[in-house]
């Protein structure tokens, strides 16, 4: 039996209320609250990006666990800041860890956390003394004034992946469903998504129902034996849009009302991409209801397009291994903005390029971007984080 056992939760320094985004565009609040489900997003400080956000979610795993059977890092992400080096070099760093431990970037959009996941169980499954590091983080980040402009936000989900698991043991058999599709992406000279909104939403919609009918074409369980459901959020009304086409699709039930323990981190986020889904599981296990036994179904997808329906019972015991204060707490400790001062951090996010420079400190998250140097961007530990 093999899965998650540890989930920690990192985002930015700053969140913008969306009431500001929604009075600023002459468009009702309850259009971004409701109608997309989303209350505020994270805001990056100039001297945080993916590395810091992925090396902040991982820390606390690491001084809880230790490093000693940690032998692979993947991180998975589209917010990448380079085109060879991975992120995953500089967490490597950061989080003190042995040179012994193999370390890579995934990316194929939201999906690519799910796809360090499946890799994480096989590395398992051949030695299952070794613990994986999967750290899903990402910066969503699309054009001012854009429909899309109140669906960013930043985020990063660590999972440490081992036997014997105590969170969530992972089912063998998946659902998985690829396409070519020209929904969202962001090409190497684009600093912000380009994305196709309506074909977006439909394509998550036919990406879910193929890999549920893969899911069951490999020998997967029945709709009925799921609990619950926690979706790819890149609003959280799209974990409702996607519930009804699984009950359409298979004819079931439903329940919509147990989604909404999956929706509370992610309502505050918004989209993490990769991170997303893993903060809605984190907020679902962190809720008091008890799903000791309850199998749970957890949908990715990732545009362009690849979709995975992975399925997990949750551990006997989970609840002593949960980190519910710390993933509030890194909500609530968010610096509020106005909107002008979040255009103004838009506008500038990766101005200077691969330019010298240095950058002041402005996070009080663990570790900082302090800049470039000969073209090699620079961390550093933030003193008393
Ligand atoms: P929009 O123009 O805001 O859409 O764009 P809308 O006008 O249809 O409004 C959205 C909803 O608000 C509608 O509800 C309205 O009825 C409702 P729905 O019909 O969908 O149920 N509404 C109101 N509700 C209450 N009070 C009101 C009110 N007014 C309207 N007064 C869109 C929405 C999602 C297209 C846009 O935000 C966008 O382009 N976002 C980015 C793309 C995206 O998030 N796509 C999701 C699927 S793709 C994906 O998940 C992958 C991704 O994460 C990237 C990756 O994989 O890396 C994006």
């Amino acid at each position: 039996m093999i899965g998650i056992s540890d989930l920690s939760l990192a985002t930015g320094h700053h969140v913008l209320d969306l009431a500001q985004l929604a009075q600023a565009n002459g468009t009702d609040p309850a259009k971004y609250r409701v109608g997309l489900g989303q209350d505020e997003m994270s805001v990056l400080a100039p001297d945080e990006d993916v590395v810091t956000l992925a090396a902040s979610a991982a820390l606390p795993l690491v001084q809880r666990h230790g490093t000693d059977r940690i032998r692979t890092l993947l991180v998975a992400t589209e917010s990448g800041v380079d085109q060879s080096k991975s992120v995953g070099v500089w967490v490597h760093r950061l989080l003190g860890l042995p040179s012994s431990v193999r370390t890579v970037e995934l990316k194929q959009a939201c999906y690519a956390g799910t796809a360090g996941l499946q890799a994480a169980l096989g590395i398992v499954a051949r030695d299952p003394r070794q613990q994986v590091l999967v750290v899903a983080a990402d910066v969503a980040r699309y054009d001012v004034d854009t429909a899309a402009e109140p669906t960013q936000g930043a985020g990063a989900v660590a999972m440490l992946v081992e036997a014997d698991p105590a969170l969530l043991a992972i089912d063998p058999v998946s659902g998985v469903h690829t396409a070519d599709v020209d929904d969202f992406w962001r090409p190497n000279d684009h600093a912000s998504a380009v994305v196709d909104g309506r074909l977006s939403v439909s394509a998550y919609l036919d990406a879910l129902t193929g890999a549920w009918d893969d899911y069951r074409a490999q020998g997967g369980h029945g709709i009925e034996e799921f609990a619950r459901f926690c979706y790819h959020q890149p609003f959280t009304r799209m974990a409702t849009k996607a519930h009804r086409k699984l009950a359409q699709h298979t004819g079931a039930a439903l329940d919509e009302a147990l989604l909404e323990p999956t929706t509370r981190y992610n309502r505050r986020l918004g989209n993490s991409y990769t991170a997303s889904l893993w903060a809605a599981l984190a907020s679902l296990l962190d809720d008091p209801t008890d799903l000791t036994g309850e199998r749970i179904g957890l949908f990715s997808y990732g545009s362009g397009a690849v979709g995975e329906l992975v399925t997990g019972v949750v551990r006997d015991g989970y609840r002593d291994h949960l980190r519910a204060e710390d993933n509030l707490r890194v909500l609530d400790e968010r610096k509020p903005v106005d909107l002008a001062t979040y255009r103004a951090l838009h506008a500038a996010a990766g101005a200077r390029g691969s330019e010298d420079h240095d950058v002041p400190v402005a996070t009080s998250a663990p570790f900082r971007f302090a800049g470039v140097r000969n073209l090699a961007r620079r961390y550093e530990g933030v003193a008393g984080a």
